[in-house]
């Protein structure tokens, strides 16, 4: 790929650039000076990153002038929490690491959203640099700075927004990646579709499948068009007071499966739950007469022939509308007791909801495979 895409975030004092290509030697050679406050970054990353990605990214800095120390965390979400977060900030501390020093968060979205947060509350907020490695980080979690971990209770209840200095994007990374991770990080690029372009949901019912088989033109087409959507409701609503909220698409139905069945630790993905997710938000649009049963029957089969899971039957368990409704009442969208969705009036055009009953959720809930 010659040119390098670039796409700029405008938030005033906190702007940035994501830049795209298929060479990651390419994107650091020509962007990481400008960056850098001065040459010392502190990569940290997981295990699996580490084995594939990380080795060549420390000597492309290394070869660049950069003095570079690595820190190899344990791979999951179980990263995403108050302990990993102690940990990695004692050891910055340890390594003395100072203000003007940043952070590279080299992997997926657990990565990023773990040393986001952590860098956006050593000192007080130091710099950081996101090198995503997965889909899902790519063409979402590493724009847009929200950063977090988790507790007990649910995802991504604590955390900041904290915007990274750069985002440094290589859809070539991905090849090393597990078929069922590129299928869970396709559903964020079908979400961006879905909610806000019905030309690219047009372009990917062509293209899906050569981006599931990693074609990286049609790779790097399809993050820019995503980040670029991303990009312009970030820049209208950096804080999630409005608008922002429509890129939650699919998650408060898929935040609550995701919560409960990982909880009983039978494992579902990210993007697999938001597969579900959509799946249920395009059902309830049409219960509530917003949106029309073909938009719905659209939907569904893109999200199904993509291979992702688009209803509970999919993953062979049993969940209660209760449970669900339980996990409703921590989420943040959550106000005055009644519950908040991003609903669709039409492919392309997603609509936020609020004032829904748990007594209408239970219905639904129940009309559509929960106990
Ligand atoms: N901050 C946000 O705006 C935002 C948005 C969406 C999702 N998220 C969060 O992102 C997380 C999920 O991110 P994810 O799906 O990237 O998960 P992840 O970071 O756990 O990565 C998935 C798996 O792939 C491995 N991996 C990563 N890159 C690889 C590569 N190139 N080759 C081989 N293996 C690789 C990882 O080690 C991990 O095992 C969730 O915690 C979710 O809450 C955050």
């Amino acid at each position: 790929m010659n040119e390098i895409k670039e796409i700029k975030i405008n938030l005033k004092d906190r702007s940035y650039k994501i830049f795209i290509n298929d060479d990651i030697e390419k994107i650091l050679v020509n962007s990481i000076e400008k960056i850098l406050a001065r040459p010392k970054v502190f990569i940290v990353t997981d295990e699996n990153v580490a084995g594939f990605i990380l080795p060549k990214i420390k000597k492309i800095l290394e070869d660049a002038g950069i003095k570079t120390k690595s820190i190899i965390i344990p791979s999951g979400e179980k990263s995403k929490s108050f302990q990993s977060l102690e940990k990695l900030i004692k050891e910055l501390l340890n390594y003395k690491i100072e203000r003007q020093d940043s952070l590279i968060a080299l992997g997926g979205g657990v990565i990023g959203d773990l040393v986001g947060f952590a860098s956006s509350i050593i000192y007080r907020g130091i710099d950081f640099i996101q090198i995503p490695t997965t889909i899902l980080s790519q063409v979402d979690s590493s724009v847009g700075g929200k950063t977090g971990i988790n507790l007990e209770e649910g995802k991504n209840l604590v955390g900041s927004f904290h915007q990274p200095r750069a985002v440094i994007t290589d859809v070539s990374l991905l090849q090393t990646l597990p078929k069922r991770e590129i299928i869970a990080g396709y559903a964020e690029i079908l979400k961006c579709s879905i909610l806000g372009d019905k030309d690219f949901f047009n372009w990917l019912k062509i293209n899906q499948k050569e981006i599931l088989n990693l074609n990286n033109n049609l790779v790097a087409e399809a993050v820019e068009k995503s980040c670029i959507l991303k990009a312009k409701i970030v820049e209208e609503d950096e804080k999630e007071s409005g608008k922002r909220a429509l890129l939650n698409l699919g998650h408060t139905f898929g935040h609550a499966i995701e919560n409960k069945i990982n909880k009983d630790g039978h494992g579902i993905l990210h993007g697999e739950a938001i597969g579900i997710g959509m799946c249920l938000a395009a059902e309830f649009s049409v219960e509530m007469n917003l949106c029309s049963k073909k938009n719905k029957e659209e939907i569904i089969e893109i999200i199904k022939k993509s291979g992702l899971p688009t209803d509970l039957k999919d993953l062979n368990t049993e969940i209660y509308a209760e449970e669900i409704i339980e996990i409703f009442s921590l989420d943040k969208k959550r106000k005055d007791n009644s519950n908040t969705f991003i609903l669709i009036s039409d492919i392309g055009n997603a609509i936020i909801k609020d004032e829904i009953s748990d007594d209408k959720l239970k219905t639904f809930l129940i009309s559509n495979g929960f106990k």
